[in-house]
């Protein structure tokens, strides 16, 4: 059978599905008939759940019921309280990326049990994390976590010869990237990456919003924000409002927010707003909010050792860069036009599409098909270390280093006999813990020693395929080692995400003990039905538990590769055994 990988744009107002079709990298419309889905979460009474436009339109009528902008949460320990039940952000996500996966199922008319899914180049480990098991609540076997501007970097140039040396200026929803690529004969570099993990769209309706509210206060002496609740249905549409206006600035130099009702006036008369909003006053309202993308693009350029004049071609992705004061600011930092070839809506989704023929990551090419595979080679966007017994945090892998990587550095025991160490990991620029993001920490075992006199290694590595750091200590002394895959704060348990996509799927996680024969190592591991004995053993690989050579072995047979786990007979359970090969 071949394995159907799907390429999904998990965004903050808007995601999209692709794949590739008959060797070009395709939209696949949703079943409403829509090349972009938003990402709104309708939670119906009945139980029920509803996804994209409809549950969009829903926000007015249902605002305490809907949910919206729920990746601005992923990787956090916010929960959404809808009714009595309260819900992780990875489970509202899993709904946006299952209505995709199940509508493309239909229109495409094949299962996609793999997926390739975007984040932001400058999300952080626990936010990659998060996007993963979203994907994996919905079922998905999920091959990769890729950059979104990479994507975008993909679907522009993978038809391209030549060296060139792009920029893509992501401004979405929810998020701003830029990255600095060297691409050209289906190679895709990345060669520095930066950004802001909360600026974008949002934030400019926001603005509106608060000028009309403003503008309201002046004209009729009514402050809308009083009483927050009793005018949530006001203020939705207000927000609502508000990013109408915003798009139609795009194409028109005057537009007018509208609000038949804002109040009652003297004698209980209805008061209407009005306000004709210009594309300068607009322009002049969100300047800063423009602004702040220059830091990013200079230091990207910087860490590329460029100057603005060295790039070929200016990518645009994202909605917010319909804005024309947007496409101004980026002309006047390059005096150049950028590239218009491809759609800032749907690009990402199609990168992701195309970067399913990444080697290894699709089945041979079927016959027929002349496409060659992409290769890509990605960068860290932060960078990440240790903290200290100063209390600062040096770093042991610096931002825009190459993945995959693994770097050691060694550290000592501050204290005097102390029989445990502590390893607290930090990412971000600053060497100051508190101005940094926090990953998370461990304790580990080590032999006593005076202070200063104990080796310790520390590594950090960062996988291709994720973007997600593994951190190994290792004490010289005792020879202890502990390797852990840094689980973020917040972040769910295997037993709650099991809970989830039982929830979701009314299907679940398969739990078992994977028992090296050899070394005597034993885990338990939980199984997602739908992915292949072939993607537990790169996982068993990866964990170093499993060695070449080895076979997984189910009551005395081996699992052949090919195979579904859920086909496979495996129980709750049941016990998998790791050794050689007759
Ligand atoms: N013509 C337009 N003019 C101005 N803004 C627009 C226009 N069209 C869409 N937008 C805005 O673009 C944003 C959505 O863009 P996009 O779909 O690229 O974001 P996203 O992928 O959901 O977000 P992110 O990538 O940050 O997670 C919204 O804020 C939307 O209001
Ligand atoms: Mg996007």
């Amino acid at each position: 059978m071949q394995r159907e990988v799907i390429g999904i744009d998990f965004g903050t107002t808007n995601s999209g599905a692709a794949f590739i079709e008959f060797d070009e990298p395709a939209v696949i419309e949703n079943s409403e008939g829509e090349r972009v889905t938003p990402s709104v979460v309708y939670f119906k009474e009945d139980g029920k759940v509803v996804v994209g436009s409809v549950a969009k339109r829903n926000i007015i009528a249902n605002p305490e019921r809907t949910v919206k902008s729920i990746k601005r949460f992923m990787g956090t320990e916010h929960q959404v309280q809808i009714g009595n039940e309260s819900y992780p952000p990875e489970y509202i996500g899993a709904h946006i990326i299952k209505k995709l996966v199940q509508d493309a199922e239909k229109r495409v008319g094949t299962s996609f049990t793999d997926a390739i899914i975007t984040v932001p180049a400058y999300f952080m480990d626990p936010q990659r994390q998060a996007v993963k098991d979203a994907g994996e609540i919905a079922g998905l076997n999920v091959l990769g976590i890729l950059n979104e501007p990479t994507a975008a970097a993909l679907a522009f140039g993978f038809e391209e010869e030549e060296e060139r040396r792009i920029l893509v200026y992501d401004f979405g929803g929810g998020t701003f990237d830029v990255s600095v690529l060297t691409i050209g004969g289906g190679f895709f570099d990345v060669d520095a990456t930066s950004g802001d993990n909360h600026l974008g769209g949002d934030d400019i309706d926001a603005r509106i919003e608060d000028f009309m509210l403003n503008k309201i206060k002046e004209k009729h002496k009514i402050d809308l924000e009083k009483k927050r609740e009793e005018n949530r249905a006001l203020l939705q549409s207000l927000r609502e409002e508000a990013e109408r206006v915003k798009i139609e600035l795009s194409s028109k130099e005057r537009a007018t927010v509208n609000l038949p009702f804002v109040g009652k006036g003297k004698r209980g008369a209805p008061v209407a707003f009005s306000y004709d909003l210009s594309r300068r006053e607009f322009a002049e309202l969100i300047a800063d909010f423009v602004e702040r993308t220059r830091k990013p693009m200079e230091q990207a350029l910087d860490d590329a050792a460029l100057q603005p004049g060295d790039i070929d071609d200016v990518i645009l992705v994202g909605g917010t860069t319909y804005i024309p004061a947007v496409k101004e600011f980026v002309r006047d930092f390059f005096g150049k036009e950028p590239e218009h070839k491809v759609n800032p809506i749907e690009v990402v989704a199609l990168g992701a599409a195309v970067a399913t023929l990444k080697e290894g990551v699709k089945e041979k090419e079927t016959p027929g098909k002349i496409r060659r595979p992409v290769e890509i080679s990605d960068v860290i966007s932060r960078s990440l270390g240790v903290l200290t017994y100063e209390g600062t945090v040096p770093k042991i892998i610096t931002r825009n280093t190459k993945i995959p990587i693994t770097q050691t550095k060694l550290y000592t025991n501050a204290v005097d006999y102390a029989d445990e160490g502590v390893v607290a990991v930090y990412q971000g620029e600053s060497v100051y813990p508190e101005e940094e993001g926090f990953l998370g920490e461990f304790l580990f075992e080590i032999e006593p020693k005076p202070a200063g006199e104990s080796r310790i290694d520390i590594t950090f590595g960062v996988g291709e395929e994720f973007g997600i750091l593994h951190v190994t200590a290792h004490d010289h002394d005792s020879g202890n080692e502990r390797r852990v895959k840094m689980e973020a704060v917040g972040r769910l348990t295997k037993q709650k995400k099991n809970k989830w996509m039982k929830k979701m799927l009314r299907m679940h996680a398969i739990k078992v003990r994977v028992v090296n024969v050899e070394t005597e190592d034993i885990l338990s591991y939980y199984l997602n039905p739908n992915a292949r004995i072939e993607d537990l053993r790169k996982d068993l690989m990866r964990k170093g538990i499993l060695s070449e050579g080895m076979g997984i072995f189910y009551k005395d047979n081996e699992l052949d590769d090919e195979r579904q786990v859920k086909d496979a007979g495996i129980k709750d359970g049941s016990e998998l055994e790791l050794r050689q090969r007759e």
